[in-house]
């Protein structure tokens, strides 16, 4: 299929006299990264301007006159590593850095300040990445499938076949030019054909697909498949402590490595949802981990082992077993014993990726190990790229979380900076939302996430709204109405979404597998530990101290309001309480009338955002506009579906009528 550019869309800027001025580009492309970099700057200003600027050595700079007529490329040190500074100097641009990531991204830095008409003159800044690691994951499998994508079919594979191709270019720009670097290419649930990436059968493909990615910055992993010794049919163990085990794995790196020199290692999802893992051998994920740590250490690897570990086979009849504990539980007492090398990959909460759940107790629990967050672009819970749901507020509040780990310096965006312990491992990882839509994203408006993640990572001190603008600037120009409405939709987007689905941090109430669309009941008898214990007086979990104790495996003073009812902030009451329909929440309201109000409210604000939006017709593209119309007539259905949905349920199981005597079936 053929696709868009999404925010790399330089088009001509008529009128802007500071890109037309630069005539010349000075720098020593001598590397693939530098060669990339100088090529996004030409192809850039010949958009911008409609003419090629020259090309030059940097021993052949010449000082301008006075305005600026060049912009210089230079290596020099003075910024952390994949950071740049952007000054003016002697009638020219400067992009300063001590590396050439921090190049490249100083380029784009600055492409994105012309693509805006921003002014160059006394331009001085300086930028450096906070997070080490900035990766996304893709769930794309070998036959061409998405594991929750939403956005068409791989652009990394078709019928067991990689695919390196034009895309594969343009999809490197995109996520260098918001400051990625790493991507794992393929599902985390290793299955079939996916189990022989490692193997000879793949090798060159992948190798070509990791030389184009590292032109970008961006290093190539790759998900990997525990059991693979045994179900590439080689040995009949995994067992990590066993010598021929950890043998037969040493030999396969090297072969690995000896082929595809640039991997920078693997990501894993081991004893979890049916995939293979350590416990079959009786053996823990420290263990594991190691065992192929060990062998990708002589090539600098990195084994990033993910925390998402629980009993999926579990009674729901059974209120002991939690879910939400599960993580904590098999990898608190791990802490310490990783090696260097190891990453555990957690998830932002401790059930999996719902509109809102707590900050997963890992973060403020582990002292000891490189960490890694885990978000979802993907929008697998929160509207699958048909609603919109604007995550990076929801992210942002994530990071702002204090752990209480240390006195200072203790937010989840401290520890995976690397500020709170001084790792290195560390940083954060989006499962994507790309596919081969012609837009990337399926949704125009889930582009924001893609770029925002990516923005995020390397600036999580940027607030929402400045990562929005910034966003639809690049892909909408300058027009101040499009600029308003679009920040508007977005904005509420999230809060609309919680809003008109499961309330108070409940999460769940969706249809089983798909996860898309409303059913209370969906999960309610199944073997998943997603419950939300309605019955007719009142609703939620109880993991207080009465309960499964969750509450208290975090830190003071989280534990204490957490496990009191009167203290547990609204928005998570349910998710740790089980309370009757009358309480009162801190907003003065009991919950079922909460309950009613907001799936009223929620509906409310998307009709107002459908409304709004279609005031931008004309203003924007006429593709995007039929797209993006097309999508708000689904959500403004859905959202009453949701709405309905709900409230008759719960109005049915507690017989309190609605205040406001509104219509509920
Ligand atoms: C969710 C999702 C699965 C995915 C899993 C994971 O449960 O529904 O499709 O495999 O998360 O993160 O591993």
């Amino acid at each position: 299929m053929g696709f868009e550019q999404a925010w790399l869309d330089y088009g001509k800027k008529e009128g802007y006299a500071d890109a037309e001025r630069i005539r010349y580009i000075y720098a020593d492309a001598d590397s693939a990264v530098m060669k990339n970099s100088v090529k996004e700057l030409r192809d850039a200003l010949a958009a911008f301007t409609g003419r090629d600027p020259q090309v030059n050595a940097l021993s052949e700079r010449k000082e301008g006159t006075g305005q600026i007529e060049s912009i210089c490329l230079v290596k020099k040190e003075g910024c952390r590593a994949e950071g740049y500074r952007l000054y003016e100097e002697k009638g020219g641009i400067v992009v300063e850095a001590s590396d050439e990531r921090g190049i490249l991204y100083g380029v784009f830095a600055l492409i994105f300040r012309m693509q805006r008409q921003e002014t160059l003159a006394g331009i001085d800044l300086k930028k450096e990445p906070a997070m080490p690691l900035r990766m996304v994951n893709h769930w794309d499998n070998m036959d061409g499938s998405i594991e929750r994508g939403y956005s068409g079919r791989s652009f990394f594979f078709e019928n067991n076949e990689i695919l390196v191709d034009e895309r594969t270019v343009t999809y490197a720009r995109l996520m260098a030019s918001v400051g990625i670097n790493g991507a794992v290419i393929n599902n985390v649930n290793v299955k079939d054909q996916a189990t022989y990436m490692i193997t000879e059968k793949y090798f060159d493909k992948l190798r070509e697909m990791s030389e184009i990615f590292a032109g970008y910055g961006i290093r190539f992993f790759m998900s990997l498949n525990y059991a693979a010794p045994v179900e590439l049919g080689e040995l009949d163990s995994a067992d990590p402590l066993d010598e021929g085990v950890a043998a037969w794995w040493e030999k396969r790196m090297k072969i690995v490595y000896d082929a595809i020199p640039l991997l920078g290692g693997f990501l894993i999802k081991a004893d979890s949802e049916g995939r293979p893992g350590p416990f079959t051998y009786g053996r823990d994920h420290a263990d594991g981990a190691n065992m192929l740590a060990r062998a990708i250490e002589p090539y600098g690897g990195l084994i990033i082992w993910r925390c998402f570990v629980y009993n999926c086979r579990q009674d729901w009849r059974d209120r002991k077993t939690d879910r939400a504990r599960s993580g904590y539980d098999n990898f608190m007492e791990l802490d310490g014993r990783f090696r260097n090398n190891v990453i555990l990959q957690i998830k932002n909460g401790p059930m999996d990726f719902q509109v809102r759940e707590p900050v997963h107790p890992l973060f403020g629990g582990l002292t000891k190990t490189n960490q890694m967050l885990e978000v979802q672009i993907a929008q697998e819970y929160t509207g699958q790229q048909r609603h919109i749901c604007y995550l990076i507020p929801w992210f942002k509040q994530i990071l702002e979380f204090r752990t209480y780990v240390k006195e200072t310096d203790d937010t989840v965006r401290d520890i995976v900076s690397g500020k709170t312990f001084g790792q290195k491992n560390c940083g954060m990882a989006a499962v994507a939302n790309t596919g081969d839509d012609e837009n990337w994203t399926g949704h125009d408006l889930a582009a924001a996430n893609l770029y925002g993640f990516g923005r995020l990572c390397y600036e999580p001190e940027l607030a929402a709204q400045e990562i929005a603008k910034e966003w639809i600037g690049l892909t909408y120009g300058r027009d101040q109405e499009v600029e308003e409405t679009i920040l508007f939709l977005l904005m509420e987007s999230w809060p609309a979404y919680e809003k008109y689905t499961s309330p108070l941090g409940i999460g769940w109430m969706v249809n089983p597998s798909l996860h898309y669309g409303p059913s209370v009941d969906g999960y309610e008898y199944d073997r998943w530990g997603t419950y939300h214990r309605a019955d007719h007086l009142g609703i939620g979990v109880n993991r207080s101290r009465n309960g499964t104790g969750y509450a208290l495996l975090y830190r003071e003073p989280h534990a204490s309001v957490y496990d009191d009812m009167e203290k547990c902030p609204d928005e998570l009451l349910l998710f740790f309480h089980h309370v009757p329909y009358t309480w009162k929440l801190g907003s003065g309201k009991t919950v079922i009338q909460h309950i009613y109000d907001t799936h009223f409210e929620g509906v409310e604000m998307v009709d107002e955002m459908a409304r709004r939006f279609e005031e931008l017709k004309g203003k924007v593209p006429e593709k995007v506009y039929g797209r993006v119309t097309g999508r708000l007539a689904h959500q403004k259905e859905h959202a009453r579906e949701w709405r309905d949905q709900i409230n008759t349920y719960f109005y049915r199981k507690s017989g309190i009528p609605d205040e406001k005597g509104r219509e509920i079936f």
